[in-house]
């Protein structure tokens, strides 16, 4: 391992411009080479940071120097990337969900078992402080047994412009609250039961929203809601929250309204300032805490801190939920 360890990315839209940015600026890696099946994204974001716009997928893992490989692609498109990565030899850092398919899961899974990489998802929500408060509280037995939990995810129908066509609001949003609800609480979801509903993005088409209803491994019961139709107009693009209500105690996570505001005569707006925001010319945050962390993963050989079973069963949840759509009723989740 050298010392500082060269990046590539692979995929360069919203997120992975940002991960091509961040693994410039942070001290303990480099920017080696990109990424993106549209030729002028990559060259775009090479020019822009100093590094290599790579041909092919093959070229950027394979590219000198690299020893992390992130994979910013769509949700359903991460396999291939991930693979081809690990059989290269590199660390793999793959956004959320790890896939689409359990399929698809264990091929990546598998890939960096056999190459002896590390694998992380890029579950960033992980690494915001208040859903850690929630984690550490619940796991020091602060609220007791856990007895019902609520997540929401609110997100402006923008995004669900943007991403409906390619992947669901489930797999998007959803994941990243069914990740949290069973890291929390430690406890697997074992049954789901869903409700979906389709007027805004019915020309895509899209859901607008899924509701679910859960059960967990211990007796707890949930809800999940899931939605990327609220208006452009709202103050703050996110609304989400999660709770947990145990036999002696609660914790909450309320997202959405993080302590800054600004207004003009025309609109009101509270911006991220948690996951991602501009500080002393650098990129700070949420998201930025997840790379550092992976980094000192591989440097100091530590297991990162969402694992792939995890990742998977996510996903496994996830996709239990698309099934009790179809199916109108309940789905269990083996455990
Ligand atoms: N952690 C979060 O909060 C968060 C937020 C948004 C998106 N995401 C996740 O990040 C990933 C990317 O999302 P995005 O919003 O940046 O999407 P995006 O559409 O903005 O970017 C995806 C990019 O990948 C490229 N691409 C697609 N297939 C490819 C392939 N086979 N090889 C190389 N490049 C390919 C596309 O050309 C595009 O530039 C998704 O998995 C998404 O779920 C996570």
């Amino acid at each position: 391992m050298v010392e500082q360890p060269g990046a590539a990315v692979i995929g360069l839209g919203m997120m992975g411009e940002r991960y091509a940015r961040l693994w410039r600026e942070l001290h303990a890696t480099r920017l080696v080479s990109v990424y993106d099946i549209v030729a002028e994204r990559a060259e775009g974001v090479a020019r822009e940071l100093g590094c290599t716009a790579a041909g092919s997928l093959e070229e950027a893992v394979g590219a000198e120097g690299v020893e992390i490989v992130s994979v910013c692609t769509n949700d359903e498109a991460h396999r291939e990337a991930c693979v081809a990565a690990a059989q290269a030899g590199r660390h793999v850092l793959v956004e959320k969900p790890l896939a689409t398919t359990l399929e698809d899961c264990d091929a990546i899974i598998d890939a960096c078992r056999r190459a002896g990489v590390k694998l992380m998802t890029g579950h960033v929500c992980r690494f915001d402080p208040r859903y850690v408060k929630c984690h550490d509280a619940v796991t020091a037995g602060e609220v007791g047994e856990v007895v019902q939990v609520f997540a929401r995810r609110n997100n402006i129908t923008a995004s669900g412009r943007r991403i409906g066509p390619r992947t669901s609001v489930a797999f998007f949003l959803g994941v990243h609250d069914i990740d949290l609800i069973q890291w929390i609480t430690g406890r697997p979801i074992t049954r789901v039961c869903a409700e979906s509903c389709s007027k805004v993005l019915s020309s895509i088409p899209a859901d607008d929203t899924i509701m679910t209803v859960f059960r967990m491994e211990g007796g707890a019961v949930g809800a999940l809601e899931t939605c990327w139709v609220i208006p452009e107009g709202s103050p703050n693009s996110l609304d989400a929250r999660l709770e947990v209500v145990g036999t002696r105690g609660r914790v909450a996570a309320c997202l959405g309204c993080e302590g800054f505001e600004q207004a003009s005569a025309e609109r009101a707006e509270r911006p991220d300032i948690a996951y991602w925001t501009e500080m002393h010319d650098s990129a700070q945050g949420a998201l930025r805490r997840q790379l550092e962390h992976f980094v000192e993963c591989v440097l100091e050989d530590r297991a990162p801190a969402v694992s792939a079973e995890d990742a998977r069963r996510a996903v496994e949840v996830a996709a239990a939920i698309h099934q009790s759509l179809e199916s109108g009723g309940p789905v269990e989740i083996g455990t």
